[in-house]
């Protein structure tokens, strides 16, 4: 993807799945890259000049700032912001009436309060890169999901503060858009022990106009284009990826 070579990018929830798909190829395509996760994320065979591993919670907002504040210790810029870090393999399907307080809040607190925290402590390293904003949403936000109440609602947020703080950043040339992916085989969903995979796949599959799985590969290029000059008249959207299930 042309454009990113050089830039500084930070990337939550890195440690695996999509987070960690973005990582290495954003890595692969010369971007210097920060894996922020809820321990440091193993660098594996990432350029060890060009990558760094930090522990962040991104519910925890002192840890938010912390990262910023490595990343900016390290290559001395930010130009980038990926909040991929979610709760969603692990998360109990479940009626509405029967999702609790504090089981509402715990989602909430990773889906939206973290990419309020990591924008926020981004923001003014990104005004001075004139950088850009990327938040992983869910087609569930348009198509709602049954048993996943708190779920769906975290990652409408996610699209509708998109909106909104590119409303607010881009009179200083910050872009925010949001990537919006369907059902994605990522190790939390290959991990998740869940005994319906299988049904859950074909489902996924019956329901695309490609009738193929997804992998967390799939997803990088949108998040590549959104990173990147190409995207660069693009703010406030939302790019679904998710082999033609939601049909904007
Ligand atoms: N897999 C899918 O089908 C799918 C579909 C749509 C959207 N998404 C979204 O994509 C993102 C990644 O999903 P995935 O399936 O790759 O997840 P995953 O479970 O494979 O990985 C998530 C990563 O986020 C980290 N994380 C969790 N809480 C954190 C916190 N508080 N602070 C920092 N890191 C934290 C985990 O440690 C883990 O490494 C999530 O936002 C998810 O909601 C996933």
């Amino acid at each position: 993807m042309p454009g990113l070579d050089g830039k500084v990018i930070l990337i939550t929830g890195a440690g695996q799945g999509i987070g960690r798909s973005i990582a290495e190829h954003l890595a692969q395509a010369g971007a210097r890259v920060v894996l922020g996760d809820l321990a440091p994320p193993a660098l594996g065979t990432l350029p060890p000049d060009r990558a760094l591993a930090v522990a962040m919670d991104v519910t925890h907002e002192a840890m938010v700032k912390a990262a910023v504040a490595a990343t900016l210790e390290r290559f001395g810029r930010l130009d980038g912001l990926v909040n991929n870090a979610g709760l969603y393999s692990g998360i109990l399907h479940r009626g509405f009436e029967q999702i609790g307080a504090e089981e509402w809040m715990r989602v909430m607190a990773v889906n939206t309060l973290g990419v309020h925290l990591c924008c926020c402590a981004a923001a003014p390293a990104l005004r001075e890169s004139r950088g850009a904003i990327v938040n992983i949403s869910s087609a569930v936000a348009f198509k709602g999901s049954a048993g996943l109440a708190h779920y769906a609602a975290s990652k409408g947020a996610v699209v509708t503060y998109t909106r909104t703080i590119a409303k607010e950043l881009g009179v200083d040339g910050v872009r925010v858009n949001s990537v919006a992916p369907g059902f994605t085989l990522s190790d939390g969903i290959l991990g998740s022990g869940r005994n319906d995979l299988e049904a859950r796949k074909a489902a996924a599959q019956a329901s695309r106009c490609l009738p193929r799985d997804q992998a967390p590969e799939d997803v990088v290029g949108a998040v590549a284009f959104l990173l990147s000059d190409a995207a660069a008249a693009m703010t406030g959207q939302t790019l679904v990826v998710d082999g033609g299930v939601v049909l904007h």
